[in-house]
């Protein structure tokens, strides 16, 4: 019988996937190979929440009101946090 992983547990598989998306000795043809979208429930990409964490969208809700759109099952949202966070910590470094 098949069992099914907790939803804390899928969470923290999707945000592996994303971690190891944005390892600094990630290969530029691996990463641009790798799967682009954040929110499959709304297609929604890796390009276009960047745009919108550049715009000022500080958190998931604002990126979702961006794209005009609402969350589905909202798997997405720590991987748009983790995004939003490594926004910030760029901008807090760079600001040194
Ligand atoms: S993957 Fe984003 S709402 Fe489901």
């Amino acid at each position: 019988m098949r069992t099914v992983p907790s939803l804390e547990i899928y969470m923290r598989m999707r945000c592996n996937v994303v971690r190891n998306l944005l390892q600094p000795d990630s290969s530029k043809a691996a990463r641009e190979s790798a799967v682009l979208y954040v929110c499959n429930c709304n297609g929604i990409r890796e390009r276009e929440v960047r745009q919108a964490i550049d715009e000022g969208a500080s958190r998931p809700a604002d990126i979702f009101r961006r794209q005009q759109c609402q969350p589905q099952c909202a798997k997405c949202v720590c991987d748009m946090r983790r995004m939003i966070d490594e926004r910030r910590e760029t901008l807090r470094y760079a600001a040194e």
